[in-house]
């Protein structure tokens, strides 16, 4: 299937209420196409979170965030105030005529660490 024009990270890790990153790699060629970051495992049927206007201006919905770097030919994605409900399959990928290219990013969330303050609220 000849070398894969779009490579990221197979899984990412957040903490409950911080944030990750997500770096994709693209190819040259593909500078001025559109970026995008979907949610679902299902390609077909996943859910475009945000998408990029082919050009490097960020662009930021909700608690997402994409910004693409067409020098270094890398688009960065930010996913801010995490939740567990977070965790999910995710794709990275460039719109074009045809079939999107995309590739998968496993994301996980820890739990955010007990905090002094609901320890010694528990009951004993
Ligand atoms: C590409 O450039 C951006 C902006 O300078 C930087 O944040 C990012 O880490 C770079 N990515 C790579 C893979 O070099």
């Amino acid at each position: 299937r000849g070398i894969p024009q779009i490579t990221g990270p197979t899984t990412v890790n957040g903490l409950e209420r911080g944030s990750l990153t997500v770096q994709c790699v693209y190819r040259s060629g593909w500078e001025t196409y559109l970026k995008w970051w979907c949610r679902g495992a299902i390609w077909r049927d996943c859910k475009i979170l945000v998408k990029t206007s082919g050009s490097e201006q960020e662009v930021k919905r909700d608690r997402v965030s994409i910004k693409d770097n067409q020098k270094n030919r890398t688009f960065t994605v930010t996913m801010e105030d995490l939740m567990k409900t977070d965790a999910d399959t995710y794709w990275c990928g460039i719109e074009k005529t045809g079939n999107d290219l995309g590739v998968t990013v496993q994301v996980t969330i820890d739990p955010a660490p007990v905090t002094q303050e609901e320890t010694s609220s528990s009951p004993t």
